[in-house]
């Protein structure tokens, strides 16, 4: 490999600045799971469809087996990891603990990530508006009912937080 592959970024991750040297055929996910050791988003199909290797960069999802780690460069980077960094598990990961909203897990992390940037956008959001949301993540476990009952139960729960 030659050395004009390999290049240097650096990027905000849960909040802390962090530099990486990665390849430029390096995926988001490369540098996640091989550089900082972030096993939480995973790549089941690699090919953009499934969203279990779903981060957050600059306010918007992207698919990490996709995206590359070079454009990581200068931005705000979340992953799944980066959801209870204050000691507290988030709120949408309390339901889903609480709904049962998983069976093996693999698809958890990406259904969280989501589920939380619903309901930044949309506090309040109805059956119909999760499942449309949620519609690029796969559960091949089939805990839909569980999830949407989660995304539910944390919408609930903050409202009832920001009236008190
Ligand atoms: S592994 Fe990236 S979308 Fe499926
Ligand atoms: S809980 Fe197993 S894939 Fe979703």
């Amino acid at each position: 490999m030659s050395e004009s592959n390999n290049t240097q970024i650096s990027f905000v991750l849960n909040g802390q600045p962090v530099k990486a040297h990665v390849q430029t055929h390096h995926s988001v996910l490369d540098v996640l799971r091989n550089t900082f050791e972030l096993y939480g988003a995973r790549e089941s199909c690699g090919q953009g469809l499934c969203g279990c290797c779903t981060v957050i960069v600059d306010g918007k999802s992207v698919s990490g087996c996709l995206a590359l780690a070079a454009d990581l460069d200068g931005t705000q980077v979340e992953t799944v990891e980066g959801l209870d960094a204050s000691g507290q598990l988030d709120p949408v990961q309390q339901a889903f603990i609480d709904c049962g909203a998983f069976q093996c897990g693999f698809c958890t992390s990406g259904f969280l990530l989501m589920s939380k940037q619903l309901l930044a956008s949309n506090p309040n959001p109805t059956e119909s508006e999760i499942k449309h949301y949620l519609a690029g993540n796969l559960c091949r476990c089939a805990a839909y009912p569980e999830i949407i009952q989660a995304v539910r139960l944390a919408a609930d729960r903050i409202n009832a937080g920001s009236q008190a």
